[in-house]
């Protein structure tokens, strides 16, 4: 059984404050279901999500650049069949995975939030850090 715990935590690097959230022991599968998180720092309902794609962990704001709203319908599918690209589930705006960049749909051209994540095995398993600005 997973543990997830979560932390926020003010860091004084530069103007901005940055908050950290730390997940333990999550299995983000490749090209799979997301892991969705919360920002409580970017408001009551807002989260995150995290998908692997060919290896490497990614991690976004779960809002479109179209309308603000969540990405995914039903929890979680951030993915189209192809398992190519991010799609919003409202009207259908297709992402580069890797960049967040919308390429196909009425928000084209622009981009989704990403976070900067790390992702590190220790002695109880893994620990992904995000870092929200
Ligand atoms: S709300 Fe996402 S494409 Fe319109």
């Amino acid at each position: 059984m997973s543990n997830m715990s979560l932390n926020a935590i003010e860091q004084n690097q530069g103007a901005a404050p940055q908050h950290e959230i730390v997940l333990l022991n999550q299995v983000v599968e490749e090209k799979s279901t997301g892991l969705r998180f919360a920002i409580p720092s970017l408001g009551q309902f807002a989260t995150g999500f995290l998908l692997r794609f060919n290896g490497q962990l990614y991690a976004y704001v779960n809002q479109c650049a179209h309308i603000p709203i969540e990405l995914d319908w039903n929890q979680g599918d951030f993915l189209d069949s192809s398992k190519q690209f991010i799609v919003c589930a409202t009207h259908g705006a297709h992402y580069l995975p890797e960049s967040g960049q919308c390429v196909i749909g009425p928000c084209k051209g622009k981009q989704l939030k990403q976070l900067h994540v790390t992702e590190k095995m220790t002695e109880c398993g893994n620990e992904i850090t995000i870092l929200i600005d």
